[in-house]
């Protein structure tokens, strides 16, 4: 067959292609994967490759894995394995996350459970809320499915519901979906209240639109009171649909999450994830249930985040001392992340090049909001790297400062 070359623009691509953003934080990882010099990377978030349980999910692995009659090389139930669900479903047993057999759904992380609901329920043209900033590769979903957005300003208390109420209504439009990360939010750090959970829930009521609870890092809480999570707060009501993974609580890798979700919801998210995927990776779920089912799960968190408290210490007293005349960043109970503000003009985006020639690794604000805001703000993870190569990182980062600025 002769060899063709076509530009993507000479395709017949479907109108739905234009909506596919892409990830500007996924794509630091090959950024980073290519760079030959030393680089702090403070840009994924990932927890620390030290605080990814290796040795316990090896031995799993060799026991549960590791024989010729183990069906784990077999498909699985689309709706997750059997032992996964069964372990899962004990381990959630008294917490704010409690859900029931008849609601569970096992997906391939947090990420495939936003695309579930997004296909299930935004129509183009749909206006759903996010959250400003946001974690963008969520917002994304909503797009490639034709969603308009409306992003609503994150304050220290998560994002303003009262403010949502009035964009809304200068927009004389209903909305479909809202998209919020309720606890230690990616980008911010910030967590939204208790009472602006209850008003978020009575609007979304009011609208009828779908609440997406995307809650990943609320298990990672290392100071202050835990609050009950949308999912509690929300007592089964259909509009909310949460989605979790294990990718910040055991490995990112693993690529295993759920979703606690309505039981008439059920037969879509099955239909919707056999024409994705069949079913989750059947040996990752294996290692998760054993993982669960053997009591791992509380004692690997106890350890992590007494961890990432001092992690995110140390990235707070090196921001004093490096950036405190020219700065300003949050202060999460729980998490991976900090979000830096530059009160000097700097453009973060600008900064970008020259703090990885520097030898540091971020992501620049704008990657947090669709419209590309906060040009002056950036991500930091506080979780992946430890208090040493922190302050050195911090310090890169104010020299890389220093160059841009003159
Ligand atoms: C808020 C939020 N939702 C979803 C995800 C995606 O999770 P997963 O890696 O399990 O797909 C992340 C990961 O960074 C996240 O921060």
């Amino acid at each position: 067959m002769r060899e063709m070359t076509a530009t993507t623009t000479s395709l017949p691509l479907a109108d739905r292609a234009a909506g596919l953003v892409g990830s500007v934080i996924d794509s630091s990882t090959s950024l980073l994967q290519r760079q030959t010099h030393d680089i702090v990377r403070f840009a994924m978030g990932s927890p620390a490759p030290e605080a990814i349980p290796t040795s316990i999910l090896s031995e799993i692995g060799a026991r549960e894995l590791g024989h010729a009659s183990s069906d784990a090389y077999d498909y699985a139930a689309t709706e997750g394995d059997p032992r996964l669900r069964e372990a899962l479903l004990k381990t959630l047993t008294g917490i704010s996350d409690e859900t029931t057999d008849d609601r569970l759904f096992i997906t391939a992380g947090g990420m495939q459970g936003l695309d579930l609901i997004g296909k299930i329920f935004i129509d183009p043209g749909d206006l759903v809320i996010t959250e400003s900033p946001t974690y963008t590769n969520g917002s994304a979903t909503a797009l490639s499915y034709g969603a308009e957005l409306l992003e609503v300003p994150v304050d220290v208390d998560g994002m303003q519901v009262d403010l949502a109420e009035e964009l809304v209504a200068a927009t004389g439009r209903t909305p479909k979906a809202i998209y919020t990360i309720p606890t230690f939010q990616n980008p911010s750090g910030t967590t939204l209240s208790l009472s602006r959970r209850r008003r978020l829930l009575e609007l979304a009521d009011r609208w009828g639109a779908v609440v997406i609870d995307d809650d990943p890092y609320g298990m990672l809480r290392f100071d202050g009171t835990d609050l009950p999570t949308m999912h509690e707060l929300a007592e089964g009501h259909p509009l909310v649909v949460s989605v979790r993974t294990f990718s910040k609580i055991v490995a990112p890798g693993l690529r295993v999450g759920w979703v606690s979700a309505d039981p008439a919801l059920h037969p879509l998210l099955i239909n919707a994830k056999q024409a994705m995927d069949t079913c989750t990776n059947v040996p990752a779920q294996r290692l998760v249930a054993a993982f669960l089912a053997e009591g791992h799960l509380d004692e690997h968190l106890r350890t992590q985040r007494a961890e990432y408290r001092r992690r995110k210490l140390a990235m707070q007293s090196a921001l004093q001392e490096h950036l405190g005349d020219i700065a300003t960043w949050t202060d999460p109970e729980g998490g991976f992340f900090l979000w830096v503000t530059l009160h000097n003009g700097v453009d973060t985006q600008q900064l970008f090049e020259i703090a990885l020639a520097e030898g540091v690794a971020y992501i620049p604000g704008p990657a947090f909001s669709p419209d590309g805001n906060f040009h002056d703000a950036l991500r930091l993870c506080f979780a992946s790297t430890a208090p040493d190569r922190t302050r050195e990182g911090i310090a890169r980062l104010r020299a890389a400062i220093d160059r841009l600025a003159g």
